[in-house]
């Protein structure tokens, strides 16, 4: 059985409880839903490879209760230390060499650990309540659509977890970017809400995901919804063959016109805001695919801004290896 509740109704100390009886718990943060044990709890933090049935090759990110605790679990350089100070509490992983005392699970055996200040003030709450990191994937089962609300949460881990934490749906609806900084310069290995641009302010970028930068347990297939999935060009709609069997999703309103012969149309934003596409796209994603479609065809996205973190997705969600 899983329970649902919300802080309003004492779910922030079941949560703690749970969590410091060496339980997982499906947590709000900015980005997206995780599922979080206490991070310096091996067999906890065994329970969430359980429950996603994920494999132990893929490591976990540290969501840390504050700057001092981070330090404990890592080592920052000049560069990760003046990141952090721009961009956390917010979606901004740094991976950073490890410290003794880090249970492998967490690090997937590896000598660096992943770490992130949530700025959800309901995950913040349960964080600091603990007092310990919560290493939290995101909570959908392995290789699925990240959740984005709790009712998502329940269809990937309902009766598998004891409680959701609901605190609504998520502000950025996309996983947090990830960084590593290398001899000063910043390589991404998942695009996200930071984005380049963001970043660059702070330090050079000398490499973006998608190139030979590899995240351990990135396979090419992710975030994928079960209805097969392919992004095109607006000139390829037209072409479409059997277009009433395609759910279709589009950026913004303006290809609506050649639509009309389409299944299902969903607009990710109405007023064309990329920030609002990103934060609509797992649901929407997970709404077509629950629908029977056929097929489930995106309209590209242009890549400047936090449209290289929609591509990244929509390019592993239409992978089909
Ligand atoms: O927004 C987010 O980041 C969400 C919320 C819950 O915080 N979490 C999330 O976790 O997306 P997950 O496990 O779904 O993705 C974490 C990614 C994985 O691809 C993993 O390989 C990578 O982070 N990762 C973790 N530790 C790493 C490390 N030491 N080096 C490189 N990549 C690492
Ligand atoms: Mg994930």
């Amino acid at each position: 059985m899983t329970r649902v509740e919300t802080s309003a109704g004492g779910g922030v100390a079941a949560a703690v409880d749970l969590l410091r009886a060496g339980e997982v718990v499906a947590l709000p943060t900015e980005t997206v839903y995780g599922l979080g044990a206490d991070a310096t709890q091996p067999l906890a933090c065994a329970r969430i490879f359980e429950a996603k049935s994920r494999p132990l090759s893929d490591p976990l990110i540290v969501h840390v209760p504050d700057l001092e605790w981070a330090r404990s679990f890592g080592e920052f350089d000049a560069v990760t230390q003046r990141l952090i100070e721009v961009f956390w509490p917010g979606p901004l992983t740094v991976v950073v060499p490890r410290r003794a005392g880090v249970p492998d699970l967490v690090t997937a055996g590896q000598d660096t650990v992943a770490m992130r200040m949530s700025a959800h003030p309901v995950f913040a709450e349960v964080v600091t309540g603990l007092g310990r990191g919560i290493a939290a994937p995101s909570a959908n089962r392995f290789g699925r659509i990240s959740p984005t609300d709790a009712p998502a949460v329940m269809d990937e881990l309902g009766g598998r977890i004891p409680l959701i934490l609901d605190a609504g749906a998520c502000a950025h609806g996309l996983e947090s970017t990830i960084v590593r900084v290398v001899d000063d310069q910043i390589d991404v290995l998942r695009a996200g809400p930071v984005t380049r641009e963001m970043l660059e302010r702070v330090a050079p970028v000398r490499r973006m995901s998608g190139g030979d930068v590899v995240t351990p347990g990135s396979m090419k297939s992710h975030y994928a919804p079960r209805t097969p999935l392919d992004v095109v060009e607006p000139e390829a709609l037209d072409g479409l063959d059997d277009a009433a069997r395609v759910g279709l999703i589009l950026p913004s309103p303006e290809a609506r016109a050649v639509a009309g012969r389409f299944g299902a149309v969903e607009v990710l934003s109405e007023s064309g805001d990329m920030r609002e596409m990103a934060a609509n796209l797992y649901r929407v994603m997970r709404m077509l695919d629950a629908g029977g479609w056929d097929r489930i065809v995106a309209l590209a996205v242009p890549t400047d801004g936090i449209g290289a973190a929609i591509m990244e997705r929509l390019g592993k969600a239409a992978a089909r290896e």
